[in-house]
């Protein structure tokens, strides 16, 4: 495997002139864990830390994050979003249109974000986003952490109907020679830091983005919304990226957030 090129992501940070400082860790327990242990030290605001392996990657709810040594994107980057905190869930829509846009970039491929916060390639989960807010020096802030699946061609057996690569969707000859995770991170990085600038007027256009990637759009799904479980049609992203959803009983509803959410036949 070819390591993380940590000169070529800072040059990318400098060059864009957004003070973001990066570092490449060979392996952590958790991106977002030693992003948030340094924001309780010092103003963590604009730090990214990248690590090529995890030994103990979080999901959201408590999941455990599993990844491939040297294989994957993982990365966690510190913020204060430049909008009040009532609209901080937005930088987890914009992240993740950011995410498939660096994809788009630099591969031959066309991922989609299934709300609120994975991204799929064919079907299947190929990067998830976790977004936390803490109080650290300074005041509060939003730790993003990222976890793409890059490079790995094998999956563990549980997760194969359920998770991908994107090097298992790459064609040929790119499946073969693998990808260059630098490059994916280097766009990625530029097209999170040109996200900023769109959570307040450009939101709408960021919308506008994630409607067209929606997974979900027009799927009948069951979701688990504060603990209850409920089914219906998604019609609709909102303006703040809320799910809208058709229930069978004819009801529109907007969730801002659910705890699952599973497309269904129907
Ligand atoms: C999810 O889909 O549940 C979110 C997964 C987020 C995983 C990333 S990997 C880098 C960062 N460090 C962690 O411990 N988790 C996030």
């Amino acid at each position: 495997m070819t390591p993380l090129d940590a000169d070529a992501l800072q040059a990318a940070c400098t060059e864009a002139g957004g003070g973001w400082r990066v570092e490449v860790w060979p392996e952590l327990p958790s991106t977002s864990d030693a992003l948030k242990a340094r924001a309780a030290r010092e103003d963590a605001v604009g730090r990214i830390i990248f690590a090529e392996s995890q030994t103990a990657g979080r999901g959201r709810r408590a999941n455990r994050w599993a990844s491939a040594p040297g294989q994957d994107l993982l990365f966690s980057l510190a913020l204060r979003p430049p909008v009040e905190m009532a609209l901080w869930p937005r930088v987890t829509t914009a992240a993740a249109l950011a995410v498939c846009e660096a994809v788009e970039e630099t591969l031959p491929l066309q991922p989609q974000i299934k709300w609120p916060n994975d991204i799929y390639l064919a079907g299947k989960k190929v990067a998830g986003l976790l977004t936390e807010v803490v109080h650290g020096v300074g005041g509060a802030l939003v730790i993003l952490g990222i976890g793409i699946n890059g490079n790995g061609l094998e999956l563990p057996e549980g997760l194969v109907a359920l998770a991908t690569s994107l090097r298992r969707e790459c064609p040929e000859p790119i499946r073969s020679r693998g990808l260059d995770r630098t490059e994916i991170a280097v766009a990625l990085l530029r097209h999170l830091m040109a996200a900023r600038e769109r959570l307040e007027a450009g939101f709408p256009a960021v919308m506008e983005a994630v409607r067209r990637r929606a997974w979900l759009m027009g799927q009948q799904v069951r979701l688990l919304h504060e603990g209850r479980e409920m089914w219906g049609r998604v019609i609709d992203l909102d303006a703040e990226g809320q799910l809208v959803l058709m229930t069978a009983g004819g009801q529109r509803l907007a969730l801002s957030s659910a705890e699952q959410v599973r497309a269904v036949e129907g």
